[in-house]
C-alpha cells in the first residue's frame, strides 16, 4: 500500500471512531424500552459504513479552524441522517435490498414495520443531534434550515422520488443529472457547506468548495453505478446487478462503462484543482477525492 493511501486510512479510521462514539454517546442503549425501535436503529447505523460525510465535514472544517471536538454532533448528525436514507432505500417498496454494510437490511432483520421508524427515528435524531451541539444559536439555526431544505421534497427525497419514478423510463441526461444531483450530490455537498459555515470561511473559499463538493458528489453516484456493475458484492457489503434488474437511469445505462469512467475521472481531476489554493492543509481531502475514484467498497 502507498504512503497516501496509508495515511488515508487511518485518518478515516482515526475520524470515523470520533463520529462513532459521538452517536452512541447521543442515541438510547439498545435495551432501553421500546427495545426493538433502538435495536433496529444501531443494526444499520454501527454496521459499518466509510462514514465518508462526517469525513467530508471534519476536513472541510479543518481547513479554516481546529476544534474538531464542537463539530462532532454535527458530523454525527450527518451520518444519522445519512444511514435513514439507507435504510429507508433498501425497503421492499423502493430498492428492495436485503443487504446493506455487509449485514442484512434492518428490514429483513427486523421487518419494515421497525425499519420504517427506524429511519424515522434517525432523521428526526439528526435535527436534534445538531440542536445538541454547542455551536452559536444563530449559526445552529442556519444549519438546521438547511438541513431541512436540502434534504426535504426538494432536495434528497425529491431525487429519491425521480429515481424511483424514472425506472423502465427512456433514458435521459436531464432527468439522470436531476436524479443524481439530489439523491446524492447533496448530502456530499452538505457536510462540505457546514464544514465552510462552522470553520467561518470566507465567501470565495465557501465557493471554491462548493464546486468541489458538486463534482465529488457526482462522481461518488457515477463510481456507486459502476460498481454495482462491476463490483464485487462481498467487498461492497451490498447485492450488485440490482440497478440493471429494476432498470434504473444510472450512468453506465445511458452513456456506457467506459464513458462513466472517463466522465467520473474528469470530475474527479477537476475537483482536486479546486484544493490547490489550501496547499498541505487540503491534503486528506484530495486523498478523499482520489479514493472515490478507486474505491471498491
Ligand atoms: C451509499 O452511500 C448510498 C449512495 C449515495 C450511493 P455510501 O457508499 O457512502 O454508503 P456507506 O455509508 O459507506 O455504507
Ligand atoms: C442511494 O442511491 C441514494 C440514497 C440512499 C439517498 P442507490 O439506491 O444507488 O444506493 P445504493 O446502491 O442502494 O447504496
Ligand atoms: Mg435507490
Ligand atoms: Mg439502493
Ligand atoms: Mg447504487
Amino acid at each position: 500500500m502507498s504512503q497516501n493511501k496509508m495515511l488515508l486510512k487511518r485518518d478515516i479510521k482515526e475520524k470515523k471512531e470520533l463520529v462513532n462514539i459521538e452517536m452512541d454517546r447521543f442515541l438510547p442503549r439498545k435495551d432501553e424500552y421500546p427495545k426493538q425501535i433502538h435495536k433496529a436503529i444501531r443494526h444499520t447505523l454501527f454496521a459499518g459504513g466509510k462514514r465518508l460525510r462526517p469525513y467530508l465535514l471534519i476536513h472541510s472544517y479543518l481547513l479554516f479552524a481546529d476544534n474538531v471536538k464542537s463539530i462532532l454532533p454535527v458530523a454525527g448528525a450527518i451520518e444519522m441522517l445519512h444511514t435513514y436514507t439507507l435504510i429507508h432505500d433498501d425497503l421492499p417498496e423502493i430498492d428492495n435490498d436485503d443487504y446493506r454494510r455487509g449485514k442484512l437490511s434492518c428490514h429483513v432483520v427486523y421487518g419494515s414495520d421497525m425499519a420504517l421508524l427506524a429511519g424515522d427515528a434517525l432523521l428526526v435524531g439528526a435535527f436534534e443531534a445538531i440542536n445538541s451541539s454547542d455551536i452559536e444559536a444563530r449559526l445552529k439555526l442556519q444549519l438546521i434550515k438547511e438541513f431541512g431544505e436540502e434534504m426535504g421534497h426538494n432536495g434528497l427525497i425529491a431525487g429519491q422520488m425521480a429515481d424511483i419514478i424514472s425506472e423502465g423510463k427512456k433514458a435521459n441526461e436531464k432527468t439522470l443529472n436531476y436524479i443524481h444531483a439530489n439523491k446524492t450530490a447533496r448530502l456530499i455537498n452538505l457536510p462540505i457547506r457546514f464544514g465552510c459555515l462552522l470553520g467561518n470561511a470566507n465567501e470565495k473559499d465557501m465557493l471554491t468548495m462548493r464546486k468541489f463538493g458538486e463534482k465529488i458528489g457526482l462522481a461518488f453516484q457515477i463510481m456507486d453505478d459502476i460498481l454495482d456493475i462491476e463490483g464485487d458484492s462481498e467487498e461492497l457489503g451490498k447485492t450488485t446487478g440490482k440497478d440493471d434488474q429494476a432498470n434504473k437511469m444510472t450512468y453506465p445505462a445511458v452513456y456506457g462503462l467506459e464513458k462513466s469512467h472517463q466522465m467520473a475521472e474528469n470530475l474527479i481531476s477537476e475537483a482536486r484543482k479546486k484544493l490547490e489554493k489550501f496547499g498541505e492543509k487540503g491534503i486528506y481531502l484530495d486523498l478523499l477525492a482520489n479514493f472515490i475514484l478507486t474505491r471498491k467498497y
